[in-house]
């Protein structure tokens, strides 16, 4: 499998975001990744069900959605008549995780559960055959902008060793402070998908900086092979 680079619009000016979807997706973003957080599951508040559907007209490449949220079986289904191709929720946030990933499924949507920095590997053991994906928080979520959590590197190997062992290939997506200086090492530890926000829209030039990260991914794929 290759790898994937997922832009994350929370970096991105909001009053244009269908030119920042437009600028990534020209430099080879594979997926475009959407934070939704709700001022209580995290400390900040972002946007909800409407903004995907218009950001759902203007992207050709599948919406990524990231709920930080609590109580996010409330919201699935709106995610996913807004348009959503894959929808991923916090195993800190959900107490009948197995069900909300079958709610998910049932949407024909593709369900991803999301493990904090404190949270262990063994966290998604019993759902390792079930899941889609899964995605490995690198920062603490809340915020974009933050610094790479290097422990993180050691957790992707672990994920991945857990979700072989389930005879699972579910990817691994990485979340938070990636940029072009460790990209190639999240890859060699197993990321498959990769979320970057500041490193593509902090920059002069988005569709350059994703179309360089997507080299960096795929080179460091190639070597890990
Ligand atoms: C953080 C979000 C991330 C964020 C990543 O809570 O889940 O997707 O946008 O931003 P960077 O790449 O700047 O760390
Ligand atoms: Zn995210």
């Amino acid at each position: 499998m290759s790898v994937l680079i997922a832009p994350s619009i929370l970096a991105a000016d909001f009053a244009a975001l269908g030119d920042a979807i437009a600028a990534a997706e020209r430099g080879g973003a594979d997926l475009i990744h959407v934070d939704v957080m709700d001022g209580h599951f995290v400390p900040n508040l972002t946007i909800g069900p409407p903004v995907v559907k218009s950001l759902k007209r203007v992207v050709t490449v599948p919406l990524d959605v990231h709920l930080m949220i609590e109580e996010p079986d409330r919201y699935i289904e709106a995610f996913a008549e807004a348009g959503a191709a894959m929808i991923s929720v916090h195993v800190e946030a959900v107490t009948h995780l197995h069900r909300t990933v079958q709610a998910i499924k049932a949407l024909g949507v593709k369900a991803g559960v999301v493990l904090n920095p404190a949270t262990p590997a063994f966290a998604i053991q019993e759902l390792a055959a079930d899941v889609d994906f899964v995605l490995v928080m690198s920062v603490n979520p809340g915020f974009g902008g933050q610094t790479f959590i290097p422990r993180s590197e050691s957790k992707l190997r672990e994920v991945r060793a857990l979700l072989d062992s389930a005879g699972s290939s579910a990817p691994i997506e990485i979340d938070g402070g990636v940029d072009q200086h460790n990209i190639a090492r999240v890859v060699a530890a197993g990321a498959r998908m990769v979320v970057a926000g500041s490193a593509i829209f902090n920059t002069a030039d988005p569709e350059r900086a994703t179309r360089e990260l997507k080299a960096a991914a795929l080179g460091a794929v190639t070597v890990a092979r």
